[in-house]
């Protein structure tokens, strides 16, 4: 019998990937997109339901009519998620909280709607999609990085709550991955006469520049398939470019202030 996997955001980048890789595989994929009706349906061979996470009467919704058509859900990958740059001061509080709608309590709508499927099924996995910036606060990506900390965070909560009905909840927190989401993400105003117009240029350019080199997302797609089948998951997965995971490690083991002037320098400030 096939597994059925529910991932938000199919119609892009990482989601656009992992829902292909698991569909040729031989998964019952779900994807989702606030605008199936406007993506071209010769292009994508699985189902893609419409969707917006931060919706939690939609989530309530889908999760329903896919649990009364295949009986179950196995797998939820949440992945729907926005880039959002901007000097802390200056990031107007909307678009914060629309931030977090998304890449925070939209998970958490699809999570708080599947648990209770998964319960009854004695069975399930959640995997979230996170972020290397969720494990350190980056200059000029402190809300970015703050929502999918907290995402992270949640996650080893859940673990712990959820292990006696043979639920599992692993993160997976990619590198820069060659994908949209640059062009997609909110940028905070810029006008010249602000003290960080310089420095926000400086470093947004190099963050582009990072993510139009980076490496394609089916790499993403073929750990998702790995913690499926794997009998013993770990709860944080990181995939990336080998010095964007040994970040991790060093803000781990080195002292603050050394930790920030590697950041510092990195982004030449
Ligand atoms: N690319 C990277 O370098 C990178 C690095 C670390 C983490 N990530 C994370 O990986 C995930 C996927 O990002 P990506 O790089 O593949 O970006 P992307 O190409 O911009 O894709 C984003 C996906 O999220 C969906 N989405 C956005 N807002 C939504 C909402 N309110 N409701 C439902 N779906 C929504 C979009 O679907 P529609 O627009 O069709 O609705 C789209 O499918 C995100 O959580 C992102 O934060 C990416």
């Amino acid at each position: 019998m096939s597994k059925v996997v529910l991932i938000t955001g199919g119609s892009s980048g990482i989601g656009r990937a992992v829902c292909t890789y698991l569909t040729d595989k031989g998964y019952t994929v779900y994807g989702t997109s606030r605008n199936p009706e406007k993506l071209p349906s010769e292009k994508f061979h699985y189902t893609l339901e419409r969707l917006d996470v931060t919706d939690p009467g939609q989530v309530q919704d889908l999760v329903g009519r896919i649990k009364e058509k295949e009986g179950r859900i196995d797998v939820l990958i949440n992945n729907a998620g926005v880039g959002i740059t901007g000097p802390v001061e200056e990031t107007p509080r909307e678009e914060i909280e629309k931030a977090f709608d998304t890449n925070f309590y939209g998970p958490l709508n699809l999570i708080n709607a599947v648990l209770p499927v998964m319960r009854e099924q004695k069975s399930g996995l959640i995997i979230n999609i996170t972020s290397i910036a969720g494990y350190m606060g980056l200059p000029y990506r402190g809300i970015y990085s703050a929502t999918k900390g907290a995402l992270s965070l949640v996650s080893e909560s859940l673990q712990m709550e959820v292990h006696e009905f043979n639920i599992d909840i692993c993160n997976i927190a990619p590198g820069d991955f060659n994908t949209d989401i640059a062009n997609r993400r909110y940028h905070a105003p810029m006008p010249a006469s602000s003290p960080y117009s310089q420095n926000y240029e400086q470093v947004l350019d190099i963050v582009n520049k990072q993510v139009a080199e980076a490496g394609e997302p089916l790499k993403i797609a073929k750990t998702v398939e790995k913690i499926i089948r794997s009998k013993n998951r770990k709860i944080h997965y990181k995939v990336g470019a080998f010095m964007e995971k040994f970040s991790v490690v060093l803000k781990k083991i080195l002292p603050d202030k050394v930790f920030k002037k590697l950041l510092l320098n990195h982004y030449k400030l």
